[in-house]
């Protein structure tokens, strides 16, 4: 039996939406705090069941007869989040689970700009030391991350986002799911960290570019001064916590912090992740 929690989510959907399409559902539990959202996914035949970081006793029911748990990781401030993934890892002790896949993300160092580095760096070391069996994912960048720029670039001819110099390497959460399934069905028992990556690391100009290709018409790159940033997600009604960390992942990206392009995810899906140009075709 493989649990997985946090699918309800943007990835957590495709990930089962994908599993649908090539798996007996017979061996997997689909988790959510609130599992009355998995109908969908019950009428297909998937077990499905509450599991709360915030609540224990949810945590250890649903991990029953379990050998497999995927933590899509939560979203919370670090503090809380940290000890969310810790209590998790506790009820795993608890259970039979012998194997932990993780939602990482990229360069989870100490001295990393992006606030929530801490929290995946906390995870991965706990689930390190459980001895248990891990696949841990570094996820790169979603390229949704910043399809509301593209969309705002789409109708006005302006791309602006607060970090310009630096690269970095997105990747569409399709892939991201089937990188995830692929760990969750193919990969062997032993302790393994993917660091994936997108096929190229590319500025705001490099997506600016791209984007004058596909929709045909010129785009031109701003920077956006970091007190609009935070004012226009302000307006968007995001929390404190979430506006600084995105604040710090911008710093990251000037920072190249994820500009690393390796052949994992290659390897692992057997063909190139989808470019930047499947989410630009999106607004054609
Ligand atoms: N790589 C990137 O660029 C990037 C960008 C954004 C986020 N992320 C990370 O990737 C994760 C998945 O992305 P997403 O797009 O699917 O996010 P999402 O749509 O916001 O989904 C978040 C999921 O977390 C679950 N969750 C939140 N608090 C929980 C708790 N206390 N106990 C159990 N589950 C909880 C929610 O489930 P319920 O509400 O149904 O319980 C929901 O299914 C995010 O949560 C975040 O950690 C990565």
């Amino acid at each position: 039996m493989i649990v997985i929690t946090g699918v309800s989510g943007d990835l957590g959907k495709r990930i089962a939406d994908q599993l649908a399409k090539i798996a007996s559902p017979t061996g997997f539990r689909l988790t959510s705090r609130t599992p009355a959202k998995l109908a969908h996914y019950q009428a297909l035949g998937f077990e499905t069941a509450a599991f709360n970081f915030d609540d224990a006793n949810s945590m250890d029911s649903a991990l029953a007869g379990a050998e497999t748990l995927l933590i899509i990781s939560g979203d919370a401030p670090n503090d809380v989040r940290i000890r969310q993934h810790r209590a998790a890892l506790e009820s795993v002790k608890k259970s039979g689970v012998k194997r932990i896949v993780y939602t990482s993300f990229a360069n989870p160092s100490a001295e990393s700009l992006f606030p929530f580095a801490d929290i995946h760096r906390d995870t991965e070391t706990a689930i390190a030391e459980s001895g248990l069996n891990y696949t841990i994912l570094r996820n790169p960048m979603y390229a949704e991350n910043i399809a509301g720029a593209l969309q705002h670039a789409f109708e006005t001819g302006e791309l602006s986002l607060p970090s310009v110099q630096g690269r970095g390497t997105y990747m569409l959460k399709d892939d991201i799911a089937a990188l995830t399934v692929n760990a969750l069905i193919k990969a062997p028992g032993d302790k393994t960290t993917h660091v994936l990556t997108g096929s190229k690391a590319l500025t705001l100009s490099d997506i600016a570019d791209e984007a004058s290709r596909v929709w045909a018409k010129p785009i031109r790159v701003s920077k956006m001064p970091m007190d609009v940033f935070k004012q226009m997600l302000e307006g968007f009604g995001l929390p404190e916590y979430l506006i600084q960390a995105l604040e710090g992942m911008h710093h990251a990206i000037d920072a190249d912090e994820y500009a690393e392009v390796n052949g994992e995810a290659v390897k692992l899906l057997g063909r190139e992740p989808l470019a930047i140009e499947a989410i630009l075709n999106q607004f054609n």
